[in-house]
């Protein structure tokens, strides 16, 4: 830009244009996750870097989608969501949480978890309000905190080191991120990237902690379905104390295989509700409206297809990690959502992000970067995520693949 000749006169007096940025967005760097698709593309990868299914959505839904078009439902629903989805979102709330929400004060329904996480943070959060995030994080927790104003705060998960243990933190290390200034506490259960779902004593001691400093908990909860091995999802809003200083987000993305869609929701007291709103509809005014309808329809679908759902993941699951296991990498088994970490020490790389490239050009299967959870990037330099959200028959060929990965150990 600098280098251009000035198109009009009076730009030759401008010494240093400043490109029109803010200074907010100047440290974010693109979407490392994105970022990983659009290489796979480019080297005709097997995508296990982004997590979106590559196999069809029920056909319930996408038939109700299809009536809505069609009765033209095409105008803008109520900002806050159709009164059809709120309805649903509220009587599901008690099917599987056990609260009971007024569907006409507590809901918000956003484009995606994505915004009513961000619509959120804008609604709750001042210059100099922190907020605690547990790192590995799901990276658009980071840039969210900072557009809000906030500044993050991260705990650590550390890695199991027994096999089939869980990831861990330190109650001093959490305890100590909370002082006068913690506005809010963001929490993702079933977590993504780590698998880890969060117990009954876990969420017992952020509450407590919640309720000692005043902070309110933003709960992520979009993989609540996708639990394994018996493990329970536990809705941080039905532990008591809870239920006016939760914000429970979800969405229909992960749930219903409709990550294109963007339809999530956010569900909070009404005072919290209200800014959120206003928020909501600044930003983005409301969710696509004929696909409200059809979230609707999903929300009614019969609880068999929320245990076949955990089974195929499961079953998804259980195909990869030995194929992963089988090519050298060292496996986090999952509890819930639909990815795995991985460490990457046998293969010898200075880094992860190096081994991600090697792994997309010369194998042809894409994974993301472990650094891309993390503050500092050294701290995720030995890993690396896969996502399972995919056929068996995409499965297999990322097994045929990995299984030409060499290791340190055969080298020589
Ligand atoms: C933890 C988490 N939250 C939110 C999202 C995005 O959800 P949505 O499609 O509802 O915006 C993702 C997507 O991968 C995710 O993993």
């Amino acid at each position: 830009m600098s280098d251009r000749l000035p198109s009009h006169p009076a730009e030759a007096h401008i010494p240093h244009r400043k490109h029109f940025l803010s200074d907010r967005v100047e440290h974010f760097t693109e979407s490392v996750i994105r970022e990983m698709t659009r290489q796979a593309m480019l080297h005709g990868a097997v995508n296990l870097a982004q997590g979106f299914p590559d196999f069809p959505a029920p056909a319930e839904i996408k038939q109700a989608a299809q009536q809505a078009v069609a009765a033209d439902v095409n105008q803008y629903a109520i900002t806050w969501g159709a009164k059809n989805l709120r309805n649903a979102i509220a009587r599901q709330m008690g099917v599987w949480q056990g609260i009971e929400v007024d569907p006409e004060k507590e809901i918000t329904v956003c484009c995606g978890s994505t915004e009513a996480m961000i619509s959120t943070l804008l609604a709750v959060c001042n210059p100099g309000d922190e907020v605690v995030i547990f790192e590995p994080f799901y990276e658009n927790y980071g840039p969210d905190s900072v557009l809000s104003g906030a500044k993050p705060k991260f705990v650590k998960l550390r890695p199991p080191q027994e096999e089939n243990g869980t990831w861990t933190f330190d109650e001093k290390e959490l305890c100590r991120a909370f002082d006068k200034h913690t506005k809010a506490i963001i929490l993702n259960t079933p977590n993504n990237p780590t698998g880890k779902v969060f117990t009954r004593e876990e969420l017992e001691l952020i509450r407590d902690l919640c309720l000692e400093f005043d902070v309110l908990a933003i709960t992520d909860e979009i993989y609540e379905h996708i639990l394994y091995d018996g493990t329970e999802h536990i809705a941080m809003v039905s532990l008591a104390g809870m239920r006016d200083r939760t914000v429970t987000i979800n969405g229909m993305s992960k749930t219903y295989s409709v990550t294109g869609w963007r339809v999530g929701w956010a569900v909070a007291a009404e005072k919290i509700t209200n800014a959120i709103r206003k928020v909501h509809d600044f930003l983005t005014v409301g969710a696509p409206a004929p696909l409200q309808e059809a979230g609707a329809a999903a929300l009614s679908l019969p609880p068999a297809y929320y245990v076949h759902l955990a089974e195929r993941y499961r079953e998804r699951r259980d195909h990869l990690m030995p194929a992963l296991t089988a090519a050298g990498f060292r496996c986090f088994q999952p509890q819930g959502a639909y990815y795995v970490m991985a460490d990457i020490s046998a293969f010898g790389f200075d880094d992860d992000v190096a081994f991600a490239r090697h792994l997309v050009q010369k194998i042809g299967v894409a994974c993301v970067p472990g650094s891309s959870f993390y503050r500092h990037p050294r701290d995720g330099a030995k890993q690396v995520r896969f996502a399972f959200c995919k056929t068996p028959a995409t499965l297999d060929e990322a097994a045929r693949r990995l299984a030409k990965l060499r290791r340190l150990s055969d080298s020589g």
